[in-house]
C-alpha cells in the first residue's frame, strides 16, 4: 500500500490542467480551460477544467471528475496506478505501509502455491521425457500431433502418470504442506488419502505474463466421452481465470514488435503458432474475453485479431467480448478457420506462410461482421432489421474515445450505407446511446443538489420559524463540514484549531451519514496529523466520498441579508468570516438539538405520568428552554436568516 504521507505529496503537485491538459487540448477561457470533450464526439468545446476546483465537467455529456478520477477513465488505470503514474510525473518518491494480516496471508499462501507449481512443473516435466510411461504414453501422443521436442520444452509441457499418487507422493516428500497441495488443484483428497488430479494426462503450464507458473491444464490423451477433455487448476489466490491470457508470456515482445496481439481459442492452437513462427498469439480458454484480459491486451498494442474456427460457439464467445474490446479502444478484426479446422490443425495443414497469408485476407472488421451476420439473420423481417440498427448503433456508440472520433464517424457512413438507411438518422441514434450510456454512469451532480433544497425551503413557505430551520438543518450540517474541510486548519484561538472545535462537538449534531463519513474521515487524517485538505477527499479512492465533498465546496454559498446589513454594506470574505460562520452555524445546530429535545419532552408531557415523572419533565423543560434563550441571544439576529 502506499502510505498516506506519499499521497499528500502526490496530491499537492497535483495540477490539473497539466494533467488533463496532456491529453486534451485546452484553451484558455476566463477563468476556466476548455476543449473538446475526450468522452463524448463533439465538434464545438464544451469540456471545462476549472484549475481552482480542481475538477473538469463537460456540460455537453455531464461527466465531471479530478485529475485522478481523469486518468482512471481516460487511461483505464486502477486508483493505484493513477498514483503511482503521479509519483512518476512528479517525481515522488513512493513509500510503501506495512500490508494488513489478510493481505499477508493471501501472498504467503500465493507464494507458497508458486513454489509448489514450480515443483510440479519440474517433476512433470521430467516424467514426460525420463519416464518410459511418460514417453511411451505422453511425448509420443504430442508428437503424433506435430509437436517437436524444442517448443515443447519452450512451453514447458508435462505429463502425470496414471498411478494413484506418485505426484502426492512426491510432494509430501518435499515437505509440501497437504492443505496448499489442496488449493493447488494438483492433488485431492480421497478416502482420506491425497491422490494425483490429473492422472494419465498431458501437463499445459500456465504462465503469467512475468513466466511465473500459475497453473495447469491437463488434457486426456485421445478422445474419452465420459472424462473431461481438459481439467483445470480451480480458482485460488493465484488462478483467476479472467486475468489470464494463455501464452501472454512467451507472446509479449512478438505483440510489441508486430504491434498486434492474435487471440486465439486453446492452448494447442497458441502452442502450434509458435512452433510455425507466429509467436503474437494468446489463447482465452474458449470463453469470452473480459475486461481485465482485454486490458492485459492493451498494456502491448491496440491491435486485436481474433482467430476462431468457423463454428458457431467459438463465434458467440467471440462476439460476446467485442463492446468491451471497444470500448477499451481496441481495433479488433476477426479472422474465421474454414473447413472445420482450428488454427491449430489449419497450420499443420497449409504450413506457416500460407497461415499468414490467409490471416492477412481474411481479416473482417469486427463491426462490419457483426452487421452482416444479423443482417443475414434478419433477411426480409423490419422488426429484425430495426434491432439490427440499434444494436448497431449501440455497438458503434462504445467507440467514444478521443482517438476512435473518425473511426466512428468512419462506421456510422459504412454501415448506414449497408443498412441502407440515413447517415444523419443514424448518426442520432449513435449519440442517444451515448448520452444514456453516461447519464447511467454519472454521479448526482451537486448543483442539483443545492438547487432541490433551496426549492423544497422556498415551496414550503416562512411563516413558522422552526420550519424554516428544520428545512434549513440540511444545509447547515452541510456548511458546517465545509467550514471543516475549508478553514479546519486556522486558528481557533491559541492553541485550538478549527477543526479541534467542531470535531469536540460534531458528533452530537450532525445527523446526515455521509456527512458524519466525511467528519469521522476528516477526523482520522487529522489525528494522524495529517493537515488534511479539500484535496484529500477530492482524490479520494472512493468515487463517491471525493463527489459528496465536491458537492460540498461547489455549494452556492450567499452571506444572509442579516449579515450584509450587520456589517453595513461591507462585503467581507468567507474567509474573513470564517469563525463567525463556524461559531454560528454550530450554535445553530445545536438550537435545532434543543428544539427537538423541547418537542419530545413535551411529547412525553402528553401521555400519562406519575407526578414525580412530572416534576422532573417539567425540570428537563424549563432547562431545556433556558439553553434555548441563552443560544438564541448569543446568535442574536445573525443566525436566524
Ligand atoms: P479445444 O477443445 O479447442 O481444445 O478447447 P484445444 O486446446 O484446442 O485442444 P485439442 O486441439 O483438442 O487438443 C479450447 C480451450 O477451451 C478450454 C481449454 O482452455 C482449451 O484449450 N477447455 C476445453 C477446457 O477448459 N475444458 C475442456 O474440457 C475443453
Ligand atoms: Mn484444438
Amino acid at each position: 500500500m502506499i502510505s498516506q504521507q506519499t499521497i499528500q505529496q502526490i496530491l499537492s503537485r497535483i495540477d490539473v490542467i497539466e494533467i488533463v491538459g496532456g491529453f486534451v487540448k485546452l484553451k484558455k477561457r476566463g477563468a476556466n480551460y476548455l476543449g473538446l470533450c475526450p468522452f463524448h464526439n463533439e465538434k464545438t468545446p464544451s469540456f471545462t477544467v476549472s484549475p481552482t476546483k480542481e475538477i473538469y465537467k463537460c456540460f455537453g455529456c455531464g461527466r465531471s471528475g479530478n485529475s485522478i478520477s481523469f486518468l482512471m477513465e481516460h487511461e483505464k488505470y486502477s486508483y493505484v496506478e493513477a498514483l503511482r503514474w503521479l509519483a512518476n510525473k512528479y517525481n515522488v518518491e513512493i513509500e510503501e505501509t506495512e500490508t494488513s494480516p489478510e493481505l499477508k496471508q493471501i501472498q504467503q499462501v500465493a507464494d507458497s502455491l508458486y513454489i509448489i507449481n514450480n515443483f510440479a512443473q519440474k517433476y512433470f516435466s521430467d516424467t514426460l521425457f525420463n519416464i518410459d510411461e511418460g514417453q511411451d504414453n505422453g511425448l509420443s501422443y504430442l508428437k503424433e500431433r506435430g509437436f517437436r521436442e524444442e517448443v515443447i520444452k519452450k512451453f514447458q509441457l508435462g505429463y502425470c502418470l496414471r498411478d494413484r499418487d506418485a505426484f502426492a507422493r512426491a510432494a509430501l516428500a518435499a515437505q509440501f504442506n497437504p492443505e496448499f497441495l489442496q488449493r493447488s488443484g494438483l492433488v485431492v483428497m480421497r478416502e482420506e488419502k491425497l491422490v494425483d488430479n490429473y492422472r494419465g494426462r498431458i501437463i499445459f503450464p500456465v504462465h503469467n505474463h512475468s513466466g511465473k507458473i500459475l497453473g495447469f491444464g491437463a488434457r486426456i490423451i485421445g478422445k474419452n466421452e465420459k472424462a473431461p477433455k481438459y481439467i483445470n487448476t480451480p480458482e485460488n489466490e493465484i488462478y483467476i481465470k479472467s486475468k489470464i491470457l494463455y501464452g501472454s508470456y512467451f507472446a509479449r515482445q512478438a505483440i510489441d514488435k508486430n504491434d498486434e496481439c492474435l487471440l486465439v481459442e486453446g492452448y494447442t492452437d497458441v502452442i502450434s503458432l509458435h512452433q510455425a513462427g507466429i509467436e503474437n498469439v494468446v489463447a482465452s480458454g474458449g470463453t469470452s474475453l473480459t475486461q481485465d484480459q482485454l486490458r492485459l491486451v492493451k498494456k502491448y498494442t491496440n491491435n486485436l485479431t481474433i482467430i476462431y474456427d468457423g463454428d458457431s460457439a467459438g463465434i458467440k464467445a467471440a462476439l460476446r467480448g467485442l463492446d468491451m474490446a471497444l470500448e477499451e479502444g481496441l481495433n479488433v478484426k476477426l479472422v474465421l478457420i474454414p473447413d472445420k479446422e482450428d488454427p491449430d490443425s489449419y497450420v499443420h495443414k497449409v504450413g506457416a506462410t500460407k497461415f499468414q497469408d490467409f490471416i492477412k485476407a481474411n481479416k473482417k472488421d469486427f463491426i462490419l461482421f457483426q452487421l452482416e451476420v444479423s443482417l443475414h439473420d434478419a433477411g426480409n423481417d423490419t422488426n429484425k432489421k430495426a434491432e439490427t440498427v440499434n444494436l448497431i448503433a449501440e455497438t458503434i456508440s462504445k467507440l467514444n474515445k478521443v482517438e476512435d472520433f473518425t473511426k466512428q464517424q468512419d462506421y456510422i457512413r459504412r454501415c448506414a450505407e449497408l443498412l441502407k438507411i440515413e447517415e444523419t438518422g443514424l448518426n442520432a441514434l449513435v449519440n442517444k446511446f451515448i448520452r444514456q450510456k453516461i447519464s447511467k454512469q454519472e454521479i448526482k451532480l451537486p448543483f442539483d443538489e443545492a438547487k432541490y433544497y433551496e426549492e423544497q425551503t422556498q415551496q414550503k413557505g416562512f411563516e413558522d420559524d422552526t420550519m424554516v430551520l428544520l428545512q434549513k438543518d440540511e444545509l447547515q450540517e452541510r456548511a458546517l463540514i465545509r467550514c471543516l474541510i475549508e478553514f479546519g486548519l486556522k486558528n481557533w484561538g491559541e492553541p485550538l484549531r478549527v477543526a479541534d472545535y467542531i470535531l469536540e462537538e460534531y458528533a452530537d449534531i450532525i445527523d446526515n451519514p455521509r456527512l458524519l463519513r466525511i467528519t469521522e474521515m476528516y477526523k482520522t487524517w487529522y489525528q494522524e496529523n495529517l493537515e488534511p485538505t479539500s484535496k484529500n477527499f477530492l482524490y479520494h479512492e472512493d468515487l463517491q466520498l471525493s463527489a459528496d465533498v465536491v458537492s460540498l465546496l461547489d455549494f452556492p454559498y450567499e452571506l444572509s441579508h442579516n449579515w450584509k446589513d450587520h456589517f453595513e454594506g461591507k462585503i467581507l470574505t468567507r474567509e474573513e468570516l470564517y469563525l463567525e460562520e463556524v461559531k454560528s452555524t454550530i450554535n445553530y445546530l445545536k438550537l435545532r438539538k434543543i428544539k427537538r429535545l423541547i418537542e419530545e419532552n413535551q411529547k412525553d408531557l402528553e401521555s400519562f405520568h406519575t407526578s414525580e415523572e412530572q416534576v422532573v419533565l417539567i425540570q428537563t423543560h424549563q432547562h431545556l428552554k433556558q439553553m434555548e434563550t441563552q443560544l438564541t441571544s448569543q446568535m442574536g439576529t445573525v443566525i436566524l436568516r
